[in-house]
């Protein structure tokens, strides 16, 4: 009987002690680092990424996703954790490019109010995306796992993909997206309310151009914050529907079940940038040119350069009718000199 009880004590502790954290409300994240202290460090995830004060770091390679196109035939493991959904990704997807090897975990998501554009966690010149998806892997090369890792600097890569609203629908996030009805219950730990999914190529969930982004040293964005990430937000955005938005914003609930309370708005606020420096890839300057501004600038280009023709064509043009009467006039002063 004591021992029943006494481990049911330490059940609800474990269930609602120190682990209990939501992003609003009296466990909200102004409270996190009461109960989880590193959330309170000086090198926290999300930031604002300014592109202006950005370092051009001409070394830091295009990113390489290795088995992200081949799904292989193994089923993945969705599930509803009560802060976000996510999807549990095989050893066999990993990253080269970066300072280790890196393997994959899991992805998730992060987003918005219902109807809300904004949901993003990181924001690059102080505007936030619809949605980011998160790809969480763990340096393989040093630690055995992933928890091991996740406490030691730079023991974890995650690749931050921001979100947009766009016109078609996007058939890789549909993957994802078509399942969430099947868990929209949140489940305390796996296996618990899990689906399936098929697999399929995690590489279309990133956005097209992998060698331009934006690498920080930071943390984990949920509790315990941990500061051992090194992040790659990509610069490019990739695009889901409006519904698909809608059904992400929509389905699922953050609670196991009544009362039940909507799964949004699950992104952590703004974190100071502190003394970091935030590395880009790619030259701003250069890309950052729309096509119209593109397409005017090699306009004035080819204009110019048509001008300049001209005039260095007439001027020869001249020069060379003015040499050919001197010439002339030279010939016939000599021819002159002859006579005489
Ligand atoms: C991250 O921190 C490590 C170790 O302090 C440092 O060597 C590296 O240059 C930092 N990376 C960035 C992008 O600031």
């Amino acid at each position: 009987m004591f021992f029943t009880l006494l481990l049911q004590v330490i059940w609800i502790l474990a269930a609602f002690g120190d682990e209990h954290w939501t992003y609003e409300g009296p466990h909200g994240q102004d409270h996190w680092p009461a109960s989880f202290p590193e959330c309170g460090g000086s090198a926290q995830s999300p930031i604002n990424i300014q592109t202006s004060s950005v370092t051009f770091d001409s070394e830091l390679p295009a990113l390489q996703p290795h088995g992200y196109d081949q799904p292989g035939t193994k089923l993945l493991e969705l599930h509803n954790n009560g802060h976000t959904v996510q999807l549990s990704l095989p050893p066999t997807l990993y990253l080269e490019g970066l300072p280790q090897k890196y393997v994959a975990v899991q992805l998730h998501l992060h987003w918005g109010q219902k109807g809300s554009l904004m949901g993003s966690e990181h924001q690059i010149n102080s505007k936030a995306a619809a949605a980011e998806l998160h790809i969480v892997h763990y340096d393989s090369d040093s630690y055995d796992s992933l928890s091991e890792a996740a406490k030691s600097p730079q023991g974890l890569a995650v690749l931050g993909i921001l979100i947009e609203v766009g016109e078609t629908e996007n058939p890789a996030y549909e993957h994802i997206l078509s399942h969430l009805h099947e868990i929209r219950y949140k489940v305390r730990s796996p296996p618990g309310q899990m689906t399936s999914v098929p697999p399929f190529s995690v590489k279309e969930l990133l956005p097209p151009v992998l060698a331009q982004y934006f690498r920080y040293n930071g943390s984990l964005t949920t509790p315990p914050c941990y500061q051992s990430v090194l992040w790659t937000v990509f610069s490019q955005k990739v695009q889901i529907s409006k519904e698909q938005l809608e059904k992400l914003q929509e389905t699922l609930f953050s609670t196991e079940k009544e009362p039940s309370q909507s799964l949004v708005q699950n992104y952590r606020v703004l974190q100071p940038l502190n003394q970091r420096t935030v590395l880009a890839s790619f030259n701003q300057d250069e890309s950052s040119y729309t096509t119209g501004e593109m397409l005017s600038l090699g306009l004035g280009i080819l204009i110019g350069s048509v001008c300049l023709l001209l005039v260095v064509y007439f001027i020869t043009k001249k020069i060379q009718k003015k040499k050919s009467r001197n010439e002339k006039s030279v010939g016939f002063t000599s021819a002159h000199a002859t006579v005489e």
